[in-house]
């Protein structure tokens, strides 16, 4: 099921992009990217880690299922914002993906309290990440029946999920996922996500309450864009700059993390309204999210793939993924940029790094394992 939804996730990214370059509603292409494609991966990949900060087995059940339903919540709230389901369908969305979300955190909670010794400090960054999840879609919900509080709570909802429920899982994850990438121990990681953590929360709330407190966005975006450098740091100190660009995951992560700090910076301009907060929006899919999932599933699919011990065609499929990263790293950083400053030109080398990929997650998942695994 892992595979078939980082298979799923190219391929929502890749209409996302189709959905956009058609002339779609702009809120349809953004929620095939994040809640068709990011969304499942983001509970799937939690469900991979969560066994590993805990030192306990993994998801079983209904559990193991839960990635399924928010796609399925995904897919209702992408129907009903293309205009392709009756609105109703919204509240279904709503209604599927808060208990879907509360029912995994109440397993990730559990997973904490019965860990072997004190649980890894990533793991209250995805509980804090699954709490955001809840409260925007909660919050979007109110949004929708109580139609005066529409404005704001649109606001605090993309906030709360775009730098909330993506942001920590992800800042979360890649204090793991680097050292992994690298084959190298980063003795630090563990301090800086327990440091770190409530000034992140509170950037986070800062800008999900900047739309109806416009003064809050400047300390928000600087609490954030804090968090995210002092990360690029402690790994330039640990690792070194050769080390991190030498790679195609570690590349592409690093891109993605440099991503989200540009993203803070044009947080705060779009907040004191310099630029159209909604530039921002595929700024943060191909500048972000597109380096960090691509990043994360070249490392993660040949574990999938190929569980257990190391085999060599884990080893292959790695490096078959990894070989064009820096490229598609490259590219995505451009099309971001580009995105960010308005040019729509941007589309192009983020849909030239999603072929990429795709062709190398198809040619290496199709390819004969070689020897006798
Ligand atoms: C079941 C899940 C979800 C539902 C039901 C939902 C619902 C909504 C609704 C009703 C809007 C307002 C649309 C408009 O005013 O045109 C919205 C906007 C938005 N949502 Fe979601 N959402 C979901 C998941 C997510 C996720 C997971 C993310 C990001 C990680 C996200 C990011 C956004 C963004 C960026 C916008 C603004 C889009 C724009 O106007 O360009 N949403 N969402
Ligand atoms: C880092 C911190 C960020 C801060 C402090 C911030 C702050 C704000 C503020 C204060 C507004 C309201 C502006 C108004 O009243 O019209 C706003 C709007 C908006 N922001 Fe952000 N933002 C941040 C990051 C992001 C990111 C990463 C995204 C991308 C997903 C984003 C997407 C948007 C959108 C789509 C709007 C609404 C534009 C519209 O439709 O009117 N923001 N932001």
């Amino acid at each position: 099921m892992l595979i078939y939804l980082g298979c799923c996730a190219v391929l929502a990214f890749a209409l996302a992009i189709g959905l956009a370059l058609q002339g779609a509603a702009p809120a349809a292409a953004a929620h095939a990217a994040f809640a068709v494609g990011a969304m499942p991966l983001v509970f799937a990949a939690m469900g991979h880690f969560v066994p590993v900060l805990t030192r306990s087995g993994g998801a079983r059940g209904m559990v193991h299922r839960l990635p399924l339903v928010m796609q399925a919540a995904g897919l209702l709230a992408l129907g009903a914002l293309g205009g392709w389901l009756p609105g109703w369908a919204l509240h279904g969305a709503v209604s599927l993906g808060v208990v879907a979300t509360v029912a995994f955190l109440a397993w990730v909670l559990g997973k904490g309290r019965k860990a072997l010794g004190r649980p890894h400090p990533g793991l209250s960054w995805y509980v804090a990440a699954l709490g955001c999840l809840i409260l925007a879609l909660v919050v979007v919900g109110v949004g929708l029946v109580w139609p005066p509080a529409y404005r704001l709570a649109r606001l605090a909802h993309l906030h709360l999920n775009t730098l909330g429920f993506i942001g920590l899982s992800a800042i979360g994850t890649l204090h793991v996922l680097m050292p992994t990438a690298l084959a190298r121990p980063d003795p630090l990681a563990a301090t800086r996500l327990t440091r770190q953590l409530p000034w992140m929360l509170a950037g986070i709330a800062g800008a999900a309450l900047a739309g109806g407190l416009p003064w809050l966005g400047v300390p928000a975006a600087a609490l954030i864009g804090g968090v995210v450098m002092a990360t690029v740091a402690g790994w330039w100190r640990t690792h070194g700059g050769a080390r991190l660009a030498g790679d195609g995951v570690s590349a592409s992560l690093l891109v993605a993390t440099l991503g989200l700090v540009s993203l803070c910076v044009a947080g705060a301009a779009h907040g004191l309204g310099l630029m159209p907060g909604r530039l921002a929006v595929a700024g943060f899919f191909a500048g972000f999210l597109l380096p960090l999932v691509t990043g994360a599933l070249s490392q993660l699919l040949p574990v999938w793939r190929h569980p257990g011990p190391i085999t060599p065609a884990r080893t292959t499929l790695r490096e078959r993924l990894a070989r064009h990263g820096r490229i598609r790293a490259v590219l995505f950083l451009i099309g971001g940029l580009l995105l960010l400053a308005g040019q729509g030109l941007g589309a192009a080398p983020a849909a030239l790094g999603v072929a990429l990929f795709a062709l190398s997650l198809m040619s290496g998942l199709l390819a004969r394992a070689p020897g006798p695994d």
